[in-house]
């Protein structure tokens, strides 16, 4: 076996390896799988590829394409996965971990995250015997549509939508908080920013894809602010009227992973009629991340 950097021509079977492992192992275990169709993950691993070329390889055998994975570079910051083998035991997962963390740490990266579902004790168990730590608890959630709880007032909070002149100090708000260095992906994701006396306090970003808002990443200084946040996309008054001007829209489900280092939130959540699909958790290997600020990691690009 080899591991490689993948090549256009492995887009294609490694998509179909990638999609036909998380959806068997998740469906053996009653969950749902992370992507509802072959075409979601080819277009996952090709925009990936894309960004970091180095960063996505596959595990050759024979000519045949037995395993791959991806990683993310955000400045001192990686984030691994996802990651498949096509089958289990024969230390195909292992090697791809092992040849993204060595491409992470030549591209500069001082510290590694991942997430994994709570179910999946094999990725557990591969990430902890490489020194991989729980530093969060995730609650991953999801909302149908449907009509918004009323609100109470935001406390001199003041929600807008994402203006490309927000850019550069929101850019350092997030670093300051998470460690990432992602300009580009804040640009592309945020909808909405909230500041209190004209500073940037916390942010919102979320995306459109197969059929549901996947909200994040949002990170905020107060753990109520994020609540707001995540209640300005459901609500039309207030700060909902920035979240329609962002675009955002509340007759699809939304779906997020919820850090629940601030309780509020998940209680926030829970109110606002979000329901507790499956529980992961973050890890983390090297330089620890910062801060635990109240936060939606992103699920696409998965960044930790
Ligand atoms: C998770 C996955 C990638 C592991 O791949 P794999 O090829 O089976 O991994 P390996 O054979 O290299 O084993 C990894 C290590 O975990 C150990 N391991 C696996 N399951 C274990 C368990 N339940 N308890 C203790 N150790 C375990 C192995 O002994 C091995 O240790 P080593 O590297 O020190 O030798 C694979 O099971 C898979 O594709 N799962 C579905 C998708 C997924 O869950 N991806 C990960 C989340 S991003």
């Amino acid at each position: 076996m080899k591991v490689r950097t993948l090549e256009q021509t492995d887009l294609e079977p490694a998509s179909a390896l990638l999609f036909q492992v998380f959806d068997r192992v998740a469906k053996k275990h009653n969950y749902q799988p992370p992507w509802p169709g072959e075409s979601d993950v080819s277009g996952l691993l090709g925009r990936y590829r894309r960004d970091e070329p180095a960063c996505v390889v596959v595990a050759e055998e024979g000519g045949a394409v037995i395993g791959v994975g991806a990683a993310r570079v955000r400045g001192e910051v990686a984030s691994i996965g996802p990651i498949a083998a096509y089958v289990d035991g024969r230390g195909i997962g292992g090697a791809i971990v092992d040849e993204l963390l060595l491409r992470v740490e030549n591209a500069g990266a001082v510290a590694s995250r991942l997430y994994v579902d709570a179910w999946n004790p094999s990725a557990y168990a591969l990430y902890a015997g490489r020194g991989f730590a729980v530093f969060d608890v995730v609650m991953h959630i999801e909302r149908a549509p449907g009509p918004a709880p009323s609100l109470d007032s935001a406390r001199g909070l003041e929600v807008r939508p994402f203006e490309t002149r927000d850019l550069e100090q929101l850019r350092r708000f997030d670093q300051r908080l998470t460690g990432h260095d992602r300009g580009p992906d804040l640009a592309d994701t945020v909808r909405l920013v909230a500041r209190r006396r004209g500073d940037i306090v916390g942010y919102l970003g979320a995306q459109h894809s197969a059929g549901s808002t996947k909200l994040g990443p949002a990170v905020a200084v107060d753990a109520s602010d994020l609540a707001t946040l995540m209640a300005g996309t459901l609500t039309a008054e207030q700060s909902g009227q920035s979240a329609r001007a962002a675009g955002l829209s509340r007759d699809e489900p939304q779906v997020a992973r919820l850090s629940t280092a601030a309780p509020v939130v998940s209680m926030a959540a829970l109110g606002l009629g979000f329901r507790v699909r499956e529980l992961g958790v973050v890890m983390s290997r090297g330089a620890p991340p910062p801060a635990r600020p109240p936060q939606l990691y992103s699920i696409d690009p998965e960044v930790l």
